[in-house]
């Protein structure tokens, strides 16, 4: 990014920091007691304020030293990613301008809360280091502060892109973040996985949020830049999590259970089916997935189980949505054409008799074209509704 945009997004961020500090007082929470909750579901977000390594140091000397069996560190090698550095300077814009488009939406919608899917900050996470608390303050706490983000709780989930520094990754956004600001919520127990209650007027929803990189079995390979002492250890007690998922299912009497996890078990561009033992569970009590990863918003069913991604709040990727075309009768919705994936998010309605998904694809004009044309993006471009109730 060129150093006066830079500095000039320094400069924004830094005016909006002076608002209202929210660190100290407790957790903040989705309000209780009402007929109908509006919550907005995005992922796949964190792009501001990264900073790639050099070019001639990945280029150059990393190529060096790797040829002397010297090791790089992961963050290292994962912050030489070639296709990552390429989209900065436009994912950066793009997190913006999404951030906006979300609060504009949701400021309608009259949203009281956030539940993200994961990978909150790219390209290896945040960790408790002066970069990585100026990287959670700039690329998060900055970036949702204004209008109905300024009260609103986010209800976090881990993807592959906040696992890279390993526990010390982990231990920033589940032990550290929720102490910094008071809106982000990462469960009582500050461990990796937790569950909640939103509790209406006449319903309740259970959610369980996992972290589904422990489950990802090419991130146990000596190659990948997920692998870590972290995912090495939880990778081995994957159990513990399904126990968790089952144990907080078969105890809840909620009207809607969901898993809210990064990965996608059903997905235009590649199912994790290592997440199996997760989704029978879900299947079993008519749950519901909500999941991220790919780069883009899409419904899909299968498993009788309603699959909801919301990947589109950053760097949207076309392919992550094979382009827009349906793979099977599976797929419901795809944000994307053979052009482009929309940047967006879903927003989720919660009442009594029923959930509705909206899905908000925005306008993505910038000087001289269209990325994604949507003639009013004030509305959304496809939705649907739940009406069985979970078990
Ligand atoms: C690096 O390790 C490989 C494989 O173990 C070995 O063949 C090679 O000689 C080593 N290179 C150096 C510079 O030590
Ligand atoms: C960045 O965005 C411009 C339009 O603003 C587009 O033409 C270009 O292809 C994008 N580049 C990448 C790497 O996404
Ligand atoms: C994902 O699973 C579905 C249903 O089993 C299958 O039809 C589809 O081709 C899979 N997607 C990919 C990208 O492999
Ligand atoms: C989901 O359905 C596929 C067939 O499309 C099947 O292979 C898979 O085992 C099912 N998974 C679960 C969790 O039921």
């Amino acid at each position: 990014m060129p150093t006066l945009l830079r500095s000039i997004l320094t400069l924004s961020a830094l005016t909006v920091a002076y608002g209202k500090p929210q660190t100290g007082q407790g957790p903040v929470l989705a309000p209780t007691g009402l007929k109908k909750l509006t919550v907005g579901v995005l992922g796949d977000f964190g792009w501001t304020g990264w900073e790639p390594a050099n070019e001639h140091f990945c280029n150059n000397v990393m190529p060096v030293l790797q040829a002397q069996n010297l090791t790089i560190p992961r963050s290292v090698q994962n912050d030489c990613d070639a296709g990552d550095r390429s989209y900065l300077i436009n994912a950066t814009a793009l997190q913006e301008s999404t951030a906006t488009y979300i609060a504009d939406v949701c400021a309608n919608k009259d949203c009281k809360a956030f539940l993200s899917v994961g990978d909150n900050f790219y390209d290896s996470g945040v960790d408790f280091t002066t970069t990585g608390i100026n990287r959670f303050q700039e690329a998060w706490v900055d970036m949702y502060s204004q209008g109905v983000f300024e009260n609103a709780p986010w209800y976090q989930c881990l993807g592959n892109h906040d696992i890279v520094y390993g526990q010390s990754g982990v231990d920033f956004e589940t032990k550290i973040a929720p102490l910094y600001d008071d809106r982000w919520y990462f469960g009582t127990q500050k461990l990796p996985y937790y569950t909640y209650d939103f509790v209406g007027a006449d319903w309740t929803a259970t959610f369980v949020v996992v972290d589904s990189d422990c489950f990802i079995n090419s991130y146990q390979k000596d190659s990948s830049v997920y692998k870590n002492p972290y995912t090495t250890a939880c990778h081995k007690t994957t159990q513990t999590q399904v126990d968790f998922l089952a144990k907080a299912f078969s105890e809840s009497k909620a009207d809607w259970k969901f898993l809210q996890l990064h990965h996608g078990y059903m997905s235009s561009s590649g199912n994790y089916t290592e997440l199996d033992p997760l989704i029978s569970i879900v299947k079993n009590h008519n749950g519901i997935v909500l999941n991220g990863h790919d780069h883009c918003t899409a419904h899909y069913y299968n498993n009788n189980t309603n699959f909801v991604l919301s990947g589109g709040a950053g760097y949207p990727q076309a392919g992550d949505c094979n382009n827009g075309v349906s793979l099977g009768p599976f797929t419901k919705f795809l944000g994307a054409n053979s052009q482009a994936a929309a940047n967006g998010f879903v927003t989720l309605d919660i009442t009594a008799d029923e959930l509705v998904f909206e899905y908000y694809l925005r306008d993505m004009k910038f000087d001289g074209g269209d990325l994604f044309p949507v003639k009013n993006d004030m509305k959304p471009q496809y939705s649907f509704t739940v009406s069985e109730h979970a078990k």
